[in-house]
C-alpha cells in the first residue's frame, strides 16, 4: 500500500453496490490522493468482475462478507434506498467507518436505529454524497455564515432534469418503496437549502405531481421551507424531461462536464421509444456498463442555486459563485479540492473523521432531519397544510 507523507495510511475503501453511484464513486476514489479501492460487493456478477478487473480488488456477492474484509477501513454504502439502514448498521458493528447514501433510511424508525448504532460505535458515520458537499455550496455556505452579506432572506433552488425517464428499477417508480424524485432528487435540494439555512427547517408546505400515468410516482415538486431562523427556502423539481435547466447554467451537466445543447426531450423519447428494453439498460448504468465522463471542467451543481441575504444575492457560476453585492457583481472562484469535487468532498469528510477526528455536520442526525423534510413534503403535498417539524439538528 502506498501512503500519504505525513498525513496517515490512505482510506482502504470498500464499495457496497456498484451500480451508478458506485461507478460514480469509484470516479472520485481513484484519482483521491488520500482513498485506495480495497474491495467491492454487489450481488449482480457483471460489476463485480469489472471491478475486480480494474483495481485488482476483492468483490463479494454479499454484503457481510465485505464487513468481514479485515482490510477494509471504510464502506460506501450505495445500494438501493431499502438497504442504507440495515447496512449501516451492519458495518458500523464491524468496526467499519461509513460513507452512506442517501437518504439514510426510509422511515424515522430506521434513522433512530442507525443513530443509535453510529452513536455506540467507535468509528464514524457519514450521509454521502449529496450536493451538499459541492464546493460551490459549502462557499455559499460559508459567505452566508461569514455575515458579511447581512442576514440571509432567502434560498431560491430549482432543477428540471430527464430523471424520471432514466432506465429505473421498478421500485424507483413507487412512492411507497422510496421512489419517485422526493427520496431522490429533492433530498439534494433539502440538503443544499439546510445547509445553506443552518439547518433547522420549523414548517414544510408542499405540492408534488404524478404526470405521466407510465412513470408512476412523483415527478414534480415545489416544496416552501421556512426555516428557524426566519429564512425560507423556495425548492422546485421537475423530472419530466422537458424544459432542462442546465441550459440557464451555460450547458454544464449536473457533474460539472460540458453538456450538448438542446437535448431536450432525448431521454424521454430514447426509453418509450424501447419498451421491454429497462432492466437491462438500468443495469447498464452500473461500474463497467455505460463509461461516466471521465473530465469535469466546471464544478458540479444541482440546478439553479439564488441566496439572497441583506447586502447582496448569490449564484453559481460554472467554476465558482456570482456575487451581486452593494458594490456590483464579483465572481469569486471556488477550489476545487484534493480529489474530484463534490464526490471527492464526500470523501475529504471521510477522511477528516477518520484521521483527524474531526466530526462532519453530515452525520445520522443531519441524515433524519433531512429525511424528516421529505417526508413533510409527501404529507404536506397529499393533506394540503403545512407540517410543523420537531425541532432539526443544526449545521456545527
Ligand atoms: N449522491 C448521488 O449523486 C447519487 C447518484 C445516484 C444514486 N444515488 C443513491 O445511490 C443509491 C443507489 O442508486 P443507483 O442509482 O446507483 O442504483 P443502481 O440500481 O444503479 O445501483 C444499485 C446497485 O446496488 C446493487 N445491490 C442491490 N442489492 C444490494 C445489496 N443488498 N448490497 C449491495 N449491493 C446491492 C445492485 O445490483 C446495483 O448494482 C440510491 O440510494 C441513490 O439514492 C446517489
Amino acid at each position: 500500500m502506498t501512503t500519504t507523507p505525513g498525513d496517515g495510511p490512505p482510506i482502504r475503501l470498500g464499495i457496497a453496490g456498484l451500480g451508478l453511484a458506485g461507478a460514480m464513486m469509484i470516479r472520485a476514489a481513484v484519482i483521491h490522493p488520500r482513498v485506495v479501492l480495497a474491495a467491492g460487493a454487489d450481488p449482480l456478477p457483471r460489476p463485480r468482475e469489472a471491478f475486480a478487473r480494474d483495481f485488482g480488488a476483492r468483490v463479494y456477492a454479499g454484503f457481510e462478507a465485505l464487513c468481514a474484509d479485515s482490510e477494509v477501513d471504510a464502506i460506501y454504502i450505495a445500494s438501493p434506498h431499502e438497504y442504507h439502514a440495515d447496512q449501516a448498521v451492519k458495518a458500523l458493528a464491524a468496526g467499519k467507518h461509513v460513507l452512506v447514501e442517501k437518504p439514510l433510511a426510509l422511515t424515522l424508525a430506521d434513522c433512530d436505529t442507525v443513530i443509535a448504532a453510529a452513536e455506540a460505535a467507535k468509528t464514524h458515520l457519514i450521509v454521502g454524497h449529496t450536493h451538499a458537499f459541492d464546493p460551490s455550496i459549502r462557499a455559499i455556505a460559508d459567505l452566508v455564515r461569514g455575515g458579511t452579506l447581512g442576514r440571509l432572506g432567502m434560498i431560491l433552488a430549482f432543477n428540471y432534469s430527464d430523471f424520471l425517464y432514466r432506465p429505473r428499477r421498478p421500485e424507483e417508480l413507487d412512492t411507497s418503496r422510496g421512489g419517485g424524485i422526493t427520496f431522490n432528487q429533492v433530498t439534494h435540494q433539502i440538503e443544499i437549502a439546510r445547509l445553506i439555512a443552518g439547518g433547522m427547517v420549523r414548517s414544510v408546505r408542499a405540492n408534488v405531481g404524478v404526470l405521466d400515468p407510465s412513470r408512476p410516482s412523483e415527478g414534480n415538486c415545489t416544496a416552501f421551507l421556512e426555516f428557524e431562523n426566519g429564512a425560507a427556502a423556495s425548492l422546485t423539481y421537475s423530472a419530466y424531461d422537458f424544459f432542462d435547466s442546465d441550459e440557464f447554467h451555460g450547458w454544464v451537466a449536473e457533474g460539472g462536464a460540458d453538456k450538448p445543447a438542446g437535448r431536450h426531450g432525448l431521454t424521454r423519447q430514447g426509453l418509450l421509444a424501447a419498451p421491454g428494453t429497462e432492466p437491462d439498460r438500468q443495469k447498464d448504468l452500473g461500474y463497467g456498463g455505460r463509461r461516466l465522463p471521465p473530465e469535469q471542467p466546471h464544478l458540479p451543481h444541482f440546478g439553479t442555486v439564488i441566496v439572497t441575504c441583506a447586502k447582496g444575492d448569490v449564484r453559481l457560476s460554472s467554476n465558482g459563485l456570482l456575487v451581486y453585492g452593494l458594490d456590483g457583481l464579483s465572481e469569486v472562484p471556488v477550489p476545487r479540492g484534493l480529489g474530484r469535487p463534490g464526490h471527492g468532498d464526500a470523501l475529504d469528510a471521510l477522511w477528516a473523521a477518520m484521521r483527524e477526528g474531526r466530526r462532519s455536520s453530515h452525520d445520522a442526525r443531519w441524515g433524519k432531519a433531512t429525511l424528516e423534510v421529505g417526508l413533510a413534503v409527501l404529507q404536506s403535498a397529499r393533506e394540503r397544510r403545512e407540517i410543523v417539524l420537531a425541532p432539526q439538528v443544526p449545521v456545527f
